[in-house]
């Protein structure tokens, strides 16, 4: 478990390492694909997030956590360059969006894909016609070609072959989250990004769901960044945490270190009520 006041390297802000490296944390090598220092973001009030350090290791499943309005969406479209920031630098495969040019930018683009929290799906477009929207757009196919691609995808993520041809409004909170999936690996990211992703689930489903964003990491390789509250999800899908509060990474560890944290919001979340059921222990060995 890392303090997030400690730069990777430990050493003080602003002499922080180069980021084509690997970082090593006990016997483990990790690699960081997103890299973002100082992260100052503000709406013209009070900042949100304020001086934010945080790393993603390649193919980790990271959850985020953190109280509402706590800024987690924000980060999210801080990182891929949605929001504005006021202070702060991102690095993404060790590149820093600010110095890329537009077709740089366009291309590093294709790397990642996003399922928002709100509005995953164009209403006025079928199933297969939303997951073809990046492929048109990136990819120079012909139309066929770009409807095989993207019935592929809705293949790989478990969505019936008749779902391609249906409107959001036909499909039900499950289906849509999944369709809304296919578009986000349409262009095969390496990362992708996933705001809420089994809000609105019945249990069943968000199990099923959790299933799937696991084996794709574990086939495709992803790396996965997931802003949840889901603490089915947390416990069982997630390889570490980041906790938001105070307009910055509070701390990061897997819900088992989270567990010891003395915090007040830390212990109410991790050890409250609802959290208090999981035995990892139990778990672990079940
Ligand atoms: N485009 C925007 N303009 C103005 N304020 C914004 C904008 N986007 C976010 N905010 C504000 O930033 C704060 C953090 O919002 P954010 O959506 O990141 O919260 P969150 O942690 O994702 O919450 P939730 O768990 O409810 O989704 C909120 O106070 C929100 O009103
Ligand atoms: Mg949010």
């Amino acid at each position: 478990m890392a303090s997030p006041t400690d730069t990777a390297e430990g050493a003080p802000r602003g002499q922080e390492r180069p980021v084509a490296e690997e970082h090593r944390r006990g016997d483990e090598t990790r690699e960081a694909v997103i890299r973002g220092r100082g992260l100052t973001v503000g709406f013209g009030g009070p900042p949100v997030l304020e001086n934010l350090d945080i790393d993603v290791w390649r193919g980790e499943i990271l959850g985020v956590v953190g109280g509402s309005g706590t800024g987690k969406s924000v980060l999210l479209r801080t990182i891929i360059g949605l929001n504005r920031r006021q202070a702060g630098r991102v690095e993404i495969f060790d590149q820093d969006l600010d110095t890329l040019t537009p077709a740089a930018r366009r291309r590093i683009g294709q790397r990642w894909g996003v399922l928002f929290q709100q509005g995953a799906l164009f209403s006025s477009l079928t199933v297969l016609q939303n997951v073809a929207v990046p492929i048109r757009e990136h990819l120079r196919l012909s139309d066929t070609l770009s409807d095989d691609l993207a019935r592929l995808k809705i293949e790989l993520v478990g969505l019936p072959a008749e779902a391609a041809t249906k409107y959001p409004s036909e499909l039900s909170g499950g289906m849509i989250k999944r369709a809304a999936l296919a578009r986000a690996l349409a262009l095969d990211p390496d990362i992708v990004f996933l705001d809420e992703p089994t809000a609105g689930l019945d249990p069943i489903g968000a199990a099923n769901f959790d299933l799937l964003i696991r084996q794709l990491r574990d086939t495709l390789g992803l790396t996965v960044f997931m802003v949840t509250h889901d603490l089915d999800s947390l416990v069982t899908m997630t390889d570490r945490i980041v906790v938001l509060g105070n307009r910055k990474v509070l701390v990061d560890g897997t819900f088992r270190e989270l567990r010891d944290v003395d915090h007040p919001w830390i212990q109410e979340y991790f050890n409250g009520i609802r959290a208090s059921h999981y035995d990892l222990d139990k778990m672990e060995t079940a």
